[in-house]
């Protein structure tokens, strides 16, 4: 039902991919401008993540990870690439790819994979990720393929394997933004997609300590 506002998908993801390309390669670019909130989200992320990380019955590994909707790989340095042996990057923008191999750093060594490919065409390796992280992009693919990606994540995933969602959620509804040609879910409406992707939610919590017009969820899928 909301993919009623978007009244012509390729017009709907080649205005993003424009959009992204004329976006600096940096930590305020990746954040719209709120490069200054990064440290704060990456705190919230890692107190989400260890709940579910660890040895034993039902703890989700730590050797592979990715990273969707990349960007420069912001997320992989402080989050990934600190709590898991190898990491993949996927984003749609090459130029933040190449940007993410500098901008890593030494670590870069351990990332396997860059893949330059829009989510809505991204097939994940069955069985590959002990967790698949998606932040700040599911607002760019239309409902039909946020349900398929995700279903696709669910066989990326390895025994005991996590997706996390973290995103902005509207209040009420369905938000298109014209300028980066996305739109924002409410909780119901994204919930919905879970459900209709064979997901069920774990965990979600709110990141606290956000300005009050960034109004974030996140989600643990599995
Ligand atoms: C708001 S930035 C978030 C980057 C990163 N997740 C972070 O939190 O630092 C959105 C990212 O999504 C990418 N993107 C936009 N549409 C996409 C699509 N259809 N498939 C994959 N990546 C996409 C952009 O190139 C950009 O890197």
């Amino acid at each position: 039902m909301e993919d009623c506002l978007i009244e012509n998908q390729t017009t709907f993801y080649s205005k993003a991919e424009h959009y992204w390309k004329e976006v600096p390669p940096t930590v305020d670019g990746m954040l719209g401008g709120y490069g200054s909130i990064s440290s704060i989200d990456i705190n919230g992320s890692k107190n989400f993540l260890h709940k579910f990380l660890g040895e034993g019955q039902g703890k989700t590994g730590t050797g592979c990870a990715l990273d969707c909707g990349a960007g420069i790989g912001r997320i992989t340095k402080r989050l990934l690439m600190p709590l898991f042996r190898t990491v993949d990057l996927v984003d749609v923008t090459q130029e933040f790819l190449d940007k993410a191999r500098t901008y890593l750093g030494e670590e870069a060594k351990r990332v396997e994979n860059y893949f330059c490919c829009g989510l809505q065409d991204f097939q994940p390796q069955p069985e590959c990720y002990d967790v698949i992280w998606i932040q700040w992009v599911i607002g760019h693919l239309t409902d039909d393929h946020l349900v398929e990606f995700l279903r696709r994540c669910r066989s990326g995933l390895r025994p005991d394997g996590l997706i996390v969602v973290k995103d902005n959620v509207a209040y009420e509804g369905v938000v298109p933004d014209d300028v980066d040609s996305s739109m924002c879910r409410d909780l119901n409406v994204l919930h919905r997609l879970v459900a209709r992707a064979g997901l069920n939610i774990i965990c979600e919590e709110q990141q606290q300590n956000f300005p009050e017009e960034i109004y974030v969820h996140t989600l643990a899928l599995r």
